[in-house]
This record gives structure tokens, C-alpha cells and sequence, in this order.
């Protein structure tokens, strides 16, 4: 598997993570994106998590809205760092990611997920690319560059 899963709970917040593959293609980082439902196919995201580290997978980004439980529920079966992405959809929940945010952001102490913002498709990728760039040299070198570029815009 590549460096990079991203995850998510829904075909639906797929046109969210849009930026997130993007950026990633632009920071040439191997990533691959799956779609799996913490609540509809538990089993399924239990055998990806368990299996990440071993399959290279070496940071995880899990996207979901409404009650998010997916980010949590893989970082409570792997080491792998996750980074969960709350998503708010227009018009898929009446509190408009909040309850996402909250959900993903309020991790119980002893299994920490980094969250992002509401919808921070793009910071997320840029993290997993900072948490990559300590071991891997050219995609450090490729952050550096993009940060440097992004100072002049
Ligand atoms: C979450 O519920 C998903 O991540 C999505 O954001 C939300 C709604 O899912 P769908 O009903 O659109 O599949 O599990």
C-alpha cells in the first residue's frame, strides 16, 4: 500500500477530499483512497487498520461527518498516526460539521487523532506530508519548496 491512506466514511465526502488528493499529487506522495463506514462495515475497517503498518501505510488520513466515529475507531487498532478530517456537507447535517468536529476532536485521552478544521482537506494532506518529511528526505524537500512558493503568493 502507499505511504498515505486516506479513508472515508461515505462515497458522499468524496468531493471533499478533493483538495486533499490534490494536494498530495502535488507533493508527489503516494496515497490511495478507500471508502469504509465506521458504523455500516465495522468489520472492514477493523481489517484495514489492523493491517496498515504492515502493508507501509505510514500516516492515515480518515475523513467523515456527522457522528465521525471512523477517525478514532482506527486509531484504537493501529500506532499509525491519524489524522481525522471532520466533513460538513451542504445540507447533510443540521449542525453544520460541528458535531463531526466535536466528535473527532474530543478523543478520550490514550488514543489521540489530530483533527483538522471542518472540511481542512488540504491541511490534511499537508500534515501527513510533514509527519512524512521527518524520515523521508525528497518529500521534505518538497514541502520545503511548496512552503517557500506559498510565501510569495
Ligand atoms: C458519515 O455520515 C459519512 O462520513 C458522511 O459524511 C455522513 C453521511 O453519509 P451518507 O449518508 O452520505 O453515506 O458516515
Amino acid at each position: 500500500m502507499p505511504l498515505v491512506a486516506i479513508i472515508t466514511g461515505s462515497k458522499s465526502d468524496l468531493p471533499t477530499l478533493d483538495l486533499c488528493v490534490q494536494t498530495l499529487n502535488d507533493l508527489g506522495i503516494d496515497h490511495e483512497v478507500q471508502v469504509m463506514s465506521a458504523h455500516r462495515a465495522p468489520r472492514k475497517v477493523q481489517e484495514f487498520a489492523e493491517g496498515a503498518a504492515e502493508a507501509g501505510v505510514e500516516v492515515i488520513i480518515a475523513a467523515a461527518g456527522m457522528a465521525a466515529h471512523l477517525p478514532g475507531v482506527i486509531a484504537s487498532l493501529t500506532h499509525l498516526p491519524v489524522i481525522g478530517v471532520p466533513i460538513a456537507q451542504s445540507g447533510g447535517s443540521a449542525v453544520s460539521g460541528l458535531d463531526s468536529l466535536l466528535s473527532i476532536v474530543q478523543m478520550p485521552p490514550g488514543i489521540p487523532v489530530a483533527s483538522m478544521s471542518v472540511n481542512g482537506a488540504k491541511n490534511a494532506a499537508l500534515y501527513a506530508a510533514a509527519i512524512l518529511a521527518l524520515k523521508h528526505d525528497p518529500i521534505r524537500k518538497t514541502l520545503l519548496e511548496f512552503r517557500q512558493r506559498q510565501a510569495t503568493t
